[in-house]
Formats: C-alpha cells, structure tokens, sequence
C-alpha cells in the first residue's frame, strides 16, 4: 500500500469544489487563459509544465511557486531553472482573490491553468478535481530526487511515477504533454556532442534529426531554444508519438519510452492512430492522476493569497 492510498487525501478532492465558496472560479481562470492564450500562446505548454514539477515534488501544493529570495526552493533548483508562467499564476490569482478572497488555493490554480492549457492548445477539455490548498514548505533538493530524470533509464523513470502512485501507462500517456512547447538545446545537447562523456552523438538519436538540431544548437548554447514537436509545438496532438517511434524525441526520458514493452507499446499505437480521441481521454485521466498527488485537503494546508509568499 502507498502513502498516498494510506492518506487518501485525494478523496476530499471534488469537481467543482469551489460551486458555493466562489462559483465563478472556473469561469474567471477560463477567461483569464483565454486571454494570456491571446497575448502569448507559448505560456501556455509552460503552465502545463508547471503543474507536473508542482505535483511531483512536495505534492500539488504550489510548493513551486514559493519565492522568500533565499535561493534555496524548489524554483531555484536546476531542473525549475527553465520553468516559465509564474506571473501568469499570481495574474490569476488577483483576479480570484477580487472576486471571492482568500478561497482559491493557488495548488487549484495551477491545475485549473493546466486544463485550460490543454484545452486551448486544442487538446480535450475535461472535469478536474479541486479542493487541494497550499503548502508552506519548499526545498529546492527535494526537486532532484522526486522529477523524473531526464537522463534516466525507463525503469527509472517508472520508478519515480510509482512513488506518486502513477503507472506505467500514466508515464507513456503523460509524456504526451512534450507534444506542446519547446526546450533548451542545454536540455539535450550532451546527446548531440558528448552522449556519455565519450564525444560521441547518442545513437539511438535519428540522424538526420541530430544534424537538424546541431545546426540550431552549438555544444555550449545555453539560450538558444527549440520546439519538442517542430511540425506543431503550439496544438496538442498526436506529434509528438511520431517523432519519438522515428527517433526523434528531444530527450533520453522520451527515447525510454521504446525500451518498455507496455509505453512502446502504447507509443506505437498512438502514432498511427487515425484519431487522437484515444490519447485525449487517456490524458485527461492520467492528468487527473497527477492532480492527485500528495494533496493537502481539509484542515491540511492554508490558502495563500499571493501565491509567490509565504502568507
Ligand atoms: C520523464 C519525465 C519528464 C522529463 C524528464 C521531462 C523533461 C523536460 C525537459 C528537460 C524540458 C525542457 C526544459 C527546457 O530546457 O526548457 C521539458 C519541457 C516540457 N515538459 Fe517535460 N519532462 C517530463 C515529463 C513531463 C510531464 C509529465 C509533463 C506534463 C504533463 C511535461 C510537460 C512539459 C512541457 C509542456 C514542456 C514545454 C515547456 C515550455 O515550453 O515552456 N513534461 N520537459
């Protein structure tokens, strides 16, 4: 048994948690998204990142978004470094605390922006959980050892799921989300230059993909950015299965997938799947997996009104 079937704290989450304490929540977090979505579409792959760093580490409690200045949070780790859409949150959050103060946890808010992401982006729009409220603890090592690593093996990458109670069809279906955004040629540029220290391009990298990137990314570039899935990095879709069965997932972490019967599986079917109704609701689930790590509910946790402060 896990310590999450233990607690059971996900069972006082509810879909619509917020009908009578502020019942326009959802509808003002949608019109809000609606317009960040507007104003800069690429937020919105950065607050679907944002909710899966705040759920694997510490649990969705916004424990991401926590900033004293004091270099020692979970923002300030490495992996957080590239983290983008912390103003979006608190620009979300004033709006709600105008509306109904003090009411929505910011660990809402960020599911509540992931969902509509999703939905903007031209992924599924599902029901999701509410009723998490914020934490006040925030470690940035904490973060090396809860994310999955980027570099690691698919059983490593299981593993990790597995402690936050999430199978191994949540990691398959989950890695879809890297149909949507971009990275950092830092991200993987060791795959192109000097895959395992040795000066080498990591062979399991489609060629021709790898030539494409090192023309875009230098060995020591650090700035330059890329899409994951270059044909359609702002629609959620099906792409990204695509590239990773031709060899072209950016990282080691998409590459796995292959090496496990079940996610190679499930990868292969996607990419030739004639529609995405499969990967739609299969994501929606496994989203909804997520939103239920380690979360504060009940008397648990506080609701803080600026969501970057510890107050
Ligand atoms: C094995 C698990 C995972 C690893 C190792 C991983 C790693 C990464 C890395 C290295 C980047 C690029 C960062 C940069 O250099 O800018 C990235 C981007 C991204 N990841 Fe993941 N990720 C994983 C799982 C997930 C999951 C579960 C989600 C969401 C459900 C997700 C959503 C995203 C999105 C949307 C971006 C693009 C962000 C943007 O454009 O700002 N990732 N990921």
């Amino acid at each position: 048994m896990t310590t999450l079937e233990k607690d059971g704290s996900h069972k006082e989450l509810k879909v619509n948690f917020y009908a009578t304490t502020c019942p326009n929540a959802e509808d003002l977090v949608a019109k809000e998204m609606k317009q960040i979505q507007a104003e800069d579409p690429t937020v919105m792959a950065s607050l679907i990142r944002l909710h899966f760093h705040d759920c694997f580490v510490r649990g969705c409690d916004a424990s991401i978004l926590l900033d004293s200045g004091s270099g020692t949070e979970e923002k300030d780790a490495t992996p957080s470094l590239s983290l983008r859409g912390f103003d979006t949150i608190e620009r979300i959050k004033r709006v709600l605390e105008n509306a109904c103060p003090k009411v929505v946890s910011c660990a809402d808010i960020l599911t509540l922006a992931a969902r509509e992401a999703v939905f903007l982006s031209q992924g599924p729009r599902y029901d999701v959980e509410t009723g998490r409220r914020d934490g006040s603890t925030s470690i940035a090592k904490e973060t090396y050892t809860n994310l999955p690593p980027v570099n690691g093996s698919i059983s490593a990458i299981i593993g990790v799921y597995a402690k936050k109670n999430l199978t191994t069809k949540d990691v398959a279906v989950l890695s879809g989300a890297h149909s949507l955004g971009v990275s950092h040629c830092s991200s993987f540029s060791y795959r192109l230059y000097n895959y395992t220290g040795t000066g080498i391009t990591d062979p399991t990298l489609n060629n021709k993909y790898a030539e494409k990137l090192k023309k875009q990314c230098s060995p020591t570039d650090n700035n330059t950015i890329v899409p994951m899935d270059p044909d359609n990095p702002l629609t959620f879709g099906l792409g990204y299965f695509k590239s990773v069965l031709n060899r072209q997932g950016l990282f080691n972490s998409d590459e796995a997938l292959l090496h496990n019967k079940a996610t190679r599986a499930y990868v292969a079917a996607q990419a030739s799947a004639m529609s995405s109704q499969q990967f739609f609701d299969d994501f929606t689930q496994s989203m909804v997996n997520m939103g239920r790590v380690n979360v504060l509910t009940g008397t648990s946790g506080v609701i803080r009104s600026v969501c970057g402060a510890y107050y």
